[in-house]
């Protein structure tokens, strides 16, 4: 299979790395969802070539849950998949020694502290937020006013079909989500060019993809 979404293959997380229930809701599946959403993110917040660190974050968005010990609030699993992340990621993929494995540590560890206690938020870790934050829709909470970035309010469609088409967990792979995300066009654009301005979006083409997508 290739489609627009192949290039995210190479940041898919492995099952074993999670330390609580690979494919439960906190498992490969929403961390690949989550993946999904920060590449689409980042090319329409930041779409000119070195505006965002794109590798660092994209890996925090594919690990960042798999310090968790259960799917309650577990204060301390960002520290804990940071921990993984300085101590196995390098092994786990070796292409990872490429990027600064320091800063996808420091996104990990601060993706589940809340906003008003982070000084100032760095640009990765707002798309990383806003991209684990269109996934609450799978815990029927997600919220459009609590998502930061306009271009993720304009996910929320998209996030919510895609997570209708792969929530069956405990049967759902990461790859599996990401085969339901590809011609998902009017949700998932990482050709920067093709993303739909709020004027002018491929609405005619929006039906066939909900179908896609259901
Ligand atoms: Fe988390
Ligand atoms: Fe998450």
């Amino acid at each position: 299979m290739s489609g627009p979404l192949d290039r995210l293959r190479p940041h898919l997380p492995d099952e074993v790395w999670f330390r609580f229930n690979p494919r439960g809701i906190h498992g490969a599946p929403h961390t690949t969802r989550v993946l999904i959403w920060a590449a689409t993110l980042a090319e329409r917040v930041a779409p000119v070539p070195g505006a965002i660190r794109r590798d660092e974050l994209l890996w925090a968005a594919a690990v960042h849950d798999v310090g968790r010990l259960d799917d309650g609030v577990d204060r301390g699993h960002g520290e804990r998949s940071a921990a993984w992340v300085r101590a196995a990621l390098a092994d786990a993929r070796p292409a990872t020694r490429a990027v600064d494995l320091g800063f996808v540590a420091e996104l990990c560890a601060w993706h589940e502290v809340p906003d008003h206690k982070i000084g100032r938020m760095s640009l990765e870790l707002l798309v990383l937020k806003d991209a684990d934050g269109l996934d609450r829709c799978r815990i029927s909470d997600l919220d459009p006013e609590r998502l930061r970035l306009q271009q993720a309010r304009r996910l929320v469609a998209a996030a919510e079909r895609l997570e209708r088409a792969t929530n069956g967990y405990g049967m759902v792979t990461a790859e599996a989500v990401l085969a339901a995300a590809e011609g998902n066009g009017d949700g998932v654009v990482l050709d920067p060019a093709a993303a739909p301005s709020p004027h002018h979006g491929p609405s005619g083409h929006r039906g066939d993809q909900t179908a896609q997508l259901r």
